[in-house]
């Protein structure tokens, strides 16, 4: 038998620096997509997936994300004094059992890899998952689950993995593909942001991991690689040169970059337009927008 994935590593110390000045002063994983933090979409779908151990490795700067999922006794008790249940069932959702969350810092910002590497102690010899919270994936079947029961098939390392056009290669880890067998994708080797025409593939990884407690061991040897950082793709391309295998994952889903500005935008369209609160009203006001190209003076 398998050991069953219930540990997720959330890589959340990152400076944001793409939402500036939003970001001096609110993490970025505590932006709002609609209603909910990004932080709490990852949670959520990490949760369906049957993850009960969730190790945040964060940096100075982070409180606010620690304080969101803490308990708050006197908003509970405001809520339930004015007869606000359904805001307190809302609320009750961003509650974390004591002891099933874990913050970790990352002291120095070495890059992805060296975030993951920090949470080694925490997760010990499991496979686990690993969730960037930029990237926002909207399906059916929450992303995550898709990959839990494709690895409870495969067993190796799983990486969620997208298509994308030639131009954006140079921004992800790139699988370089042996064969596919339907969503499951057999990779022989990964390279980190290939420059454009060097790629071995077009298929991406994008932000969710299983992964085997060896590529932990590999993070200890890893040494610097693209833009100076150690990369989480360099340790998963050890495990594929040891022969051991590692998986590509083509998930049922859009996929939204919310670390970047147009990513985030998009993804509060469509989320919002999928609200059964907001949905209708939003689609009108939308279609106004786009018939008289209005713009905010
Ligand atoms: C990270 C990883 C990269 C992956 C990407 C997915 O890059 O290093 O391999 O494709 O996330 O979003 P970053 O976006 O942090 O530069």
């Amino acid at each position: 038998m398998r050991k069953k994935v219930t540990k997720a590593v959330f890589p959340v110390a990152g400076l944001g620096t793409r939402f500036l000045p939003a970001t001096k002063s609110v993490p970025k994983e505590i932006m709002t997509l609609v209603d909910r933090p990004l932080i709490q979409y990852a949670i959520d779908e990490a949760r369906a997936a049957g993850i009960e151990d969730f190790i945040f490795i964060t940096a100075r700067g982070k409180t606010a994300l620690a304080d969101y999922f803490d308990r708050s006794s006197e908003l509970e008790s405001a809520l339930k004094a004015s007869g606000k249940d359904h805001l307190l069932e809302v609320l009750k959702t961003t509650n974390m059992e004591s002891g099933t969350i874990a913050y970790m810092r990352q002291h120095k910002a070495l890059g992805l890899g060296h975030a993951v590497w920090c949470a080694r102690r925490l997760i010990g010899n499991e496979p686990f998952a690993v969730m960037l919270p930029d990237d926002i994936i909207a399906s059916e079947k929450p992303c995550l689950q898709q990959m839990v029961e494709a690895y409870e098939e495969t067993g190796g390392s799983m990486i969620a993995a997208m298509e994308v056009p030639d131009d954006k290669v140079s921004s992800y880890g790139i699988l370089d593909v042996e064969s596919e067998n339907g969503p499951v994708v057999k990779a022989k080797g990964m390279v980190e942001k290939p420059a454009k025409g060097t790629q071995p593939s077009n298929l991406a990884a994008i932000g969710r991991y299983i992964l085997t407690p060896k590529v932990l061991k590999n993070l200890d040897k890893v040494k610097k690689g693209a833009g100076g950082e150690i990369q989480l793709t360099d340790a998963i391309a050890m495990e594929i040169e040891k022969g051991r295998d590692v998986f590509g994952y083509k998930f049922e889903g859009r996929r939204y970059d919310c670390g970047s500005k147009a990513g985030y935008l998009q993804a509060t369209v469509a989320f919002a337009l999928q609200n059964e609160e907001l949905g209708g009203e939003f689609r009108e006001y939308l279609q106004s927008v786009v018939a008289n190209d209005w713009v905010a003076q």
